[in-house]
């Protein structure tokens, strides 16, 4: 049997260089946790949350599902915020998402994938939301990327409508949702400019790009 030794041996030098390295560490987080983002990205095992941002284990409090979707029957996804926003009272929410994202790219194809198709189903609702937009990309590649970013954009306000960010900005909470995108080729994150702070500035960005 393959008990993936590797990987356990790796976990072990790891923890034996964080303990070398900052001694408390392990006992402070085992107290508690208290991250002050909520993050929302995609599945790929290539857009790891804690380490494209530079954090440690306890700072970022993570949900992660195909293509970074907010969609608001999504139980897991919204306890994953109401605990973050209402027990563990982060500031920011962020969303990010990144380019050559399978999902996004699957959703834009004309083909049958099995199961995943019903979720991918809200990426093709967002294309056809923003079809203006993508209509004047004829580059499949270029077309794509641009749904990644619309994409982040759309479930930036998804976060925004929930009951759970509209009961903390009606309590006067400081929390900030923000819209970011992450790019494969080179490690670097991109701010959309897509931050809300308010009810006033969800109903803004819902007009932006329509
Ligand atoms: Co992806």
């Amino acid at each position: 049997m393959n008990r993936l030794e590797h990987l356990l041996e790796n976990n072990k030098k790891w923890s034996a260089k964080i303990k070398a390295e900052r001694p408390n560490f392990f006992p402070d987080l085992a107290k508690q946790q208290t991250p002050e983002y909520a993050w929302i990205g995609c599945s790929d095992s290539r857009v790891s949350a804690s380490n494209i941002v530079g954090l440690l284990p306890g700072d970022i409090f993570v949900h992660r599902n195909v293509a970074n979707q907010v969609i608001h029957t999504d139980l897991n996804c919204l306890s994953v915020l109401q605990f973050a926003v209402e027990a563990l009272k982060v500031k920011h929410i962020i969303v990010c998402g990144h380019y050559g994202c399978g999902g996004v790219i699957a959703a834009l194809e004309d083909k049958r994938h099995g199961l995943i198709d019903n979720w991918l189903r809200h990426i093709q609702d967002t294309a056809n939301l923003y079809d203006r937009i993508l209509a004047k990309f004829e580059d499949k590649n270029k077309k794509s990327d641009k749904l990644c970013e619309l994409n982040v954009i759309e479930q930036v306000l998804n976060v925004g409508a929930t009951t759970v960010v509209q009961d903390a900005w009606n309590r006067g909470q400081n929390l900030t949702v923000h819209g970011w995108i992450y790019s494969i080729k080179d490690g670097i994150i991109s701010d959309l400019d897509v931050c809300l702070e308010n009810e006033a500035e969800l109903k803004i960005l819902r007009k932006r790009f329509l």
